[in-house]
């Protein structure tokens, strides 16, 4: 599948991505910046927060109470289409999704 992560200065990364891999693993096999998984994908970390493209809430899901919590100390300001990206999975119903980077 593919997925297409937007950084805060325009650029977008489109990079091609197995199934199971979850995105934060992803975004670093994509050298996509500021978004670092700093707990292994463990819920106990939040730099791999991201923002789902508002077309793709609905596939990716509602945030899990872990992540919920986790969403709150996270650094850049939460949003409703907020997520911790290694709580996606990639999926053959998720190919084209777009995920937008807070700004660092
Ligand atoms: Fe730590 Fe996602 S990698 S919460």
């Amino acid at each position: 599948m593919k997925v297409t992560w937007r950084l805060a200065d325009g650029r977008e990364i489109t990079g091609e991505v197995a199934n199971g891999l979850n995105m934060m693993e992803a975004a670093v096999a994509n050298n996509v910046p500021h978004v670092i998984g700093e707990c292994g994908g463990n819920l106990s970390c939040a730099p791999c927060h991201v923002y789902v493209d508002e077309a793709w809430r609905e596939k990716t899901g509602e945030v899990g109470d872990f992540e919920d919590d986790m969403l709150d100390v996270a650094e850049a300001e939460r949003l409703p289409q907020s997520r911790l990206s290694c709580q996606i999975t990639a999926s053959p119903e998720l190919d084209g999704l777009v995920l937008i980077v807070p700004e660092p």
